[in-house]
């Protein structure tokens, strides 16, 4: 059996003081970060950034997904986190029950329908 995917979107605010330099150095800190660790963890996703919000979705295997959560959550370089979606990823299959030629690849996208 594949394993279980999740997604999970939430917005929140900025809590790093400074200049707009110095907050969008902080933000290149974050990336960096999230980045190496990300990879490692199978997760995937985006990190937006705009007039001192954050919103950020986060897809991959279940426990990786809740894992990186737990430790962005608690993180004091923003506040007020509110989780928006928080859902298993499920695969559409194609009519035929194949994967789609075209689907692209990654822990995400991947298509998990099996052949008739
Ligand atoms: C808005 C925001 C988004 C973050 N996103 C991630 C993330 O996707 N992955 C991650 O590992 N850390 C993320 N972090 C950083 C974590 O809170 C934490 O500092 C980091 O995971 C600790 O790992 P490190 O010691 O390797 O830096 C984020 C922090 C903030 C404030």
């Amino acid at each position: 059996m594949s394993e279980q995917i999740h997604r999970l979107v939430y917005f929140s605010r900025n809590a790093m003081p400074g200049t707009e330099d110095e907050i969008v150095a902080g933000v290149q800190q974050i990336l960096a970060s999230s980045r190496s660790n990300n990879a490692r963890a199978g997760v995937t996703g985006a990190l937006l950034f705009n007039s001192g919000c954050f919103a950020q979705v986060l897809e991959g295997p279940t426990p990786a997904v809740t894992e990186t959560f737990e430790r962005i959550q608690w993180d004091e370089r923003h506040s007020e986190v509110l989780v928006l979606e928080y859902a298993p990823w499920l695969p559409v299959p194609s009519p035929t029950g194949r994967c789609p030629s075209s689907a692209p690849t990654g822990p995400i996208s991947s298509c998990s329908a099996t052949s008739p």
